[in-house]
């Protein structure tokens, strides 16, 4: 990263907070971290955090001013696929307004936008799909997503896009991911009904933290499928976390997407082909089981920081004005 001047929206969640550790404890970027919270989740010195919904124009401009980032990455997001379904006006905002609130204030300072989008933007009538397949999203989240990437493409500014899916992993303070809630599900002995007609790659969000960021050191733009190597269908996935967290893999029962009755959509021949990533960016994506062994080391490592310090790890953090 040299000594570039690096802004990140949404640095509070989920792929936020990894991609701010990577560059706060691995580079020597200068790092501006943001995020619609009043307060960062947790202290990520010498990074300056401001507080900015991505929904309000002047709150994107004024960061941007500030910071003059060369480069601003993208993580905040709506990402709740059903809400998506009944909030629309809210998704739109924030999926779509918010990337050209971003794309606005980057054309003043020259910055360059990476960005974060999903396989919800395909069918799953044939995947997995390459960079170059044809988008037809099923569900409103996934149209959001899909508007996100072609404001981005028409923009003229120089651009990442990462398609990614499934993410999960630990951080302090953030929302539950499929891996967290079954985790939490089967320590609790309750029994879950996971589809098994629903095929993608489960994405460890530290993987995809880190090909991001090689993609802005090695200057790439355009667009690249970022995920995890193994293509499995949820139920296969979940069998294979109880597995590997020692949990009690009976109380698992597969069941059809259709069943379930959501809201929203789901592409069931999903899955990303990460081809691309691999050659061109020279990552390695883990393997469930790899990506398993690291969530368990940072949940282990979040308890103990827990035990030590109170109960800093998950506190509410206000957000701001909502
Ligand atoms: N999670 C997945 O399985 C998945 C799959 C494919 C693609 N993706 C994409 O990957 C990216 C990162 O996802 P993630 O899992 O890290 O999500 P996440 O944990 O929900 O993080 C998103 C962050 O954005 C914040 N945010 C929401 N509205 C905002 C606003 N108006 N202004 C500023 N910040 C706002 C959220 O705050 P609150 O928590 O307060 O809302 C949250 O901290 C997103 O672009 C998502 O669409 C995710």
């Amino acid at each position: 990263m040299n000594d570039r001047r690096v802004l990140v929206f949404g640095s509070n969640g989920l792929l936020g907070q990894k991609v701010a550790e990577f560059l706060v404890r691995g580079t020597p970027a200068s790092v501006t971290l943001s995020s619609v919270e009043n307060t960062p989740v947790r202290p990520m010195e010498p990074a300056e955090y401001i507080q900015a919904d991505i929904t309000s124009k002047k709150d994107v401009r004024q960061v941007v001013a500030h910071s003059e980032p060369d480069v601003i990455i993208n993580c905040a997001a709506i990402t709740n696929v059903d809400a998506c379904e009944t909030e629309r006006e809210t998704a739109w905002k924030v999926n779509v307004g918010g990337v050209e609130h971003i794309i606005e204030a980057a054309r003043r300072t020259g910055a360059m936008i990476v960005h974060v989008s999903s396989d919800y933007i395909f069918d799953g009538k044939n995947g997995p799909y390459t960079e170059d397949d044809r988008p037809e999203p099923l569900s409103y989240y996934g149209k959001t997503k899909l508007a996100g990437e072609n404001s981005l493409r028409a923009s003229g500014m120089n651009y990442l896009i990462a398609r990614t899916m499934i993410l999960y992993g630990f951080a302090p303070g953030v929302k539950q991911n499929f891996a967290l809630w079954l985790i939490q599900s089967l320590e609790k002995q309750t029994p879950v009904r996971i589809v098994d007609d629903q095929f993608g790659n489960p994405t460890l969000a530290d993987d995809l933290a880190y090909g991001l960021l090689r993609g802005v050191e090695l200057g790439k733009t355009g667009i690249y499928n970022i995920a995890g190597r193994d293509i499995v269908s949820r139920h296969e996935f979940a069998v294979r976390l109880a597995r590997a967290f020692n949990l009690d893999a009976s109380l698992i029962t597969p069941v059809k997407t259709a069943s379930l009755r959501q809201p929203a959509h789901r592409p069931l021949k999903s899955g990303l082909i990460t081809l691309k990533a691999e050659v061109e960016l020279g990552i390695h994506p883990s393997t469930i089981e790899q990506g398993l062994a690291v969530l368990k080391n940072q949940i282990s490592r979040g308890k103990r920081r827990a035990a030590d310090s109170g109960p800093v790890p998950g506190q509410p953090h206000g957000r701001g004005k909502h």
